[in-house]
């Protein structure tokens, strides 16, 4: 009866295990899992003889003694040819399509048929299961043997340790293949763990995923939360006869696969409880490859994991013994890489860049080197905190990153390559642009240049931000002509950008005639701004886009924002403590508001309309009443709202009343509504009156 119940457990764990890990859908709470794991240790306390090395307690052992025995792989380990672009692809297809035609696959104008996988950027393992159990897993190592790192792959939570269902679905031998990754985010926690730990940190995900598998100590493994995904198999004998196999195949003893293509084995593998990312589609022809190879490059960035390319198979199994291979990779598969995210390079120089705001970024002038599709000459290294956590020198060889279309950085220095005297960076006393002092507040990571407008960096940027797409949008000032007019003295605000007239612009170096009155053209049709554009174009510290559509929705004119105390300020959607004190404390400067007076002479008119036309037709003028507790907004925040919108808000429900709007526990006033017929509304049906988005 134990023995019984003890069976049961690991099946119910197994099953339970496997829901959680792979297919993230638990069906019982973690108390139930444990209570269930905390019965199976009991009776394996009582019967020790009985404890398999399939139980669901054994996931962690002792270290292998005398380091990592060597295994030899039962099917050798291939690698795979590369195609680095379409010209290449289209060879493949064609060197396969012309062998499957003459062999008699594919009929004439037929293409042929591929499972397009993810590239995984791990480590390649074989896991061999017999009988159903894990017996052993081994690193690929030359392909033809590895090392025996059983002990670590039985830790990774997601690897089964049986396969699941009943013994009569289980292949007498089946090894998988796969790859052995970690995702970016137990990346960025296990290396915040060794810094506190004043360890060493990893360089990326695949390092640490290889640092983690070469560990002797299992109990360390166990802690670095391990994924694998499967995407092949080696030795595979089905025990039973399965109907999808031929006769003939099964006495010579050939064909060992249950399906006939490479999408069908891993539907299999999945069902026997293997991780397989549901990422695989089968595509037809070069066309599909790419269409393939696109959507998943969009992809990649927002994947939880690295990927470094895509990998092509022909589906059918039979096709591919046909093709069969070449040296140590088969001729029916392809990788296709995406450009590599990171190299190394040189460290020439480390300077710093003044911001907007003045904050102060030390910048590494690099080597150039071709990373990411680009070649890379700076990148930014945030703060002088991180340049001494990273410990990264000038003169060292360093690790760039460039992951999609983000700013490149300095990953670490390759300190093997460390010349000797180097010298590490010392954050400037003063700006190099205005030789004001630079300024780190004490618990703030950022250094900043106290110069504010007096500048020249950082009015240039701020004048680059005031006139970019989503601010004035105004074309044609460019970077290189803010540098020309700031140094020659001839702008220093925004309100001189608008006295600009074409002659000057064109006596410049580098300008005609036609692109200065272009960008005349440009600043003219940018005098009449909506507030929300001007707001965010005043560059106000953490006043984004949305904040200044928010801030010029509740306040309506500028006017009345100047006047707005900090603690009114509040009441906007989007405003917390620390943009209402920098919104407030901007209006509050002098140089600030004699800045927006000289606008304002200089012939800029704001379009503050936008608050009340929008919803003009359906609220002006119309009476609303409020009732009951709203579920995000207070009576207060609705009632501006309202009231920017031309609403008059009333207390009480007449005939005249247009709108209640009811939240909950709403009592005399909605039943009122009710019985006079006055529309009533909920706070979602309010916002769509307003326009206002929900804050979700
Ligand atoms: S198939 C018979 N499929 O790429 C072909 N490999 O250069 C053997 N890899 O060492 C490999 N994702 O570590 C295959 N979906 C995938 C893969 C993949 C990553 C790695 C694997 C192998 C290397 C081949």
């Amino acid at each position: 009866m134990t023995k019984q119940r003890l069976d049961d457990l690991k099946t119910q764990l197994t099953e339970h295990n496997h829901r959680y890990y792979v297919l993230d859908a638990p069906i019982v709470s973690d108390a139930e899992y444990d209570a269930l794991m905390r019965e199976l240790m009991a009776i394996e306390a009582e019967h020790p003889e009985w404890i398999t090395p399939d139980s669901p307690t054994q996931r962690v052992g002792a270290p292998p003694k005398g380091g990592f025995a060597t295994v030899n792989h039962a099917v050798p380990m291939l690698s795979l040819g590369n195609a680095f672009n379409e010209e290449e692809l289209v060879a493949f297809d064609q060197r396969i399509h012309d062998t499957l035609r003459q062999a008699g696959f594919l009929a004439p104008g037929e293409q042929v048929e591929y499972n397009a996988e993810y590239k995984f950027d791990g480590l390649a393992v074989n896991l061999r299961y017999e009988q159903g159990v894990l017996v052993q897993a081994a690193t690929r190592g030359d392909g033809l043997s590895g090392e025996d790192i059983t002990s670590n792959i039985r830790t990774i939570a997601s690897v089964p340790l049986r396969l699941l269902g009943n013994a009569t679905a289980w292949p007498a031998v089946l090894e998988v293949r796969g790859e052995v990754l970690m995702s970016h985010r137990d990346f960025e926690a296990l290396n915040q763990e060794q810094l506190k730990r004043r360890e060493r940190v990893f360089v990326n995900p695949r390092n640490a995923a290889a640092g983690s598998l070469r560990q002797l100590d299992p109990r360390i493994t166990a802690q670095r939360r391990l994924r694998f995904y499967a995407y092949g198999w080696g030795e595979v004998s089905v025990a039973q006869p399965s109907p999808q196999q031929d006769l003939l195949a099964q006495l010579n003893h050939e064909l060992t696969e249950p399906y006939a293509t490479q999408a069908e084995m891993l539907g299999w593998l999945q069902r026997l409880g293997l991780p397989v990312s549901r990422s695989y589609e089968v595509v037809k022809g070069v066309q599909g490859l790419v269409q393939y190879y696109q959507r998943t490059a969009e992809a990649r960035a927002d994947l939880p994991f690295d990927i470094d390319g895509v990998v092509y198979k022909v589906n059918y199994l039979d096709q591919q013994r046909v093709l069969g291979f070449v040296a140590r990779a088969p001729r029916f598969a392809i990788a296709h890489k995406y450009p590599a995210q990171e190299a190394t390079t040189e460290v020439v120089a480390i300077d710093v860049q003044v911001g907007r705001t003045g904050a102060i970024t030390p910048v590494a002038r690099l080597k150039p080197v071709f990373v990411g599709g680009v070649t890379v000459t700076n990148a930014t290294l945030h703060n002088e905190d991180e340049i001494r956590r990273k410990d990264i020198r000038i003169g060292d060889t360093v690790v760039i990153r460039r992951a999609g279309d983000v700013i490149p950085e300095v990953v670490a220095p390759v300190l093997e390559k460390r010349p000797e005297h180097t010298e590490g960076f010392v954050m400037p006393q003063s700006c190099p642009v205005c030789d004001s002092a630079i300024e780190r507040p004490e618990d703030e990571a950022i250094a900043r240049c106290t110069g504010g407008l007096v500048c020249a960096a950082q009015r240039k940027q701020t004048l680059a931000h005031a006139v970019s797409r989503k601010a004035l949008d105004i074309d044609g000032l460019g970077e290189k002509l803010i540098d020309q007019l700031v140094d020659s003295g001839r702008v220093k605000t925004l309100a001189d950008l608008y006295t600009l007239r074409a002659e000057e612009l064109a006596a410049l170096p580098r300008m005609g005639k036609k692109s200065a009155e272009n960008v005349i053209k440009a600043i003219n049709a940018a005098r009449h701004p909506r507030l929300e554009r001007l707001l965010y174009a005043l560059g106000i510290r953490h006043v984004g886009e949305t904040t200044a559509r928010e801030v010029a929705r509740y306040y309506g004119s500028l006017e009345n924002l100047m006047e707005a105390e900090e603690s009114d300020l509040l009441r906007v959607a989007d405003v917390g403590p620390i943009v209402a004190a920098s919104i407030a404390h901007f209006f509050q400067e002098p140089h600030n508001r004699s800045a927006i007076v000289r606008l304002l002479q200089s012939g800029v008119t704001i379009d503050e309309s936008a608050a009340l036309s929008v919803h003009g037709s359906a609220l002006t003028g119309k009476s609303v009443v409020l009732t009951g507790t709203l579920p995000t907004w207070t009576r207060d925040e609705a009632t501006r709202y309202l009231l920017a919108a031309g609403a008059k808000v009333t207390g009480s429900v007449s005939a005249k009343t247009a709108y209640v709007v009811a939240g909950d526990e709403a009592g005399s006033k909605l039943r009122r509504a009710q019985e006079l017929g006055v529309t009533v509304l909920d706070e979602a049906q309010l916002r769509v009156l307003l326009d206002v988005r929900s804050l979700e």
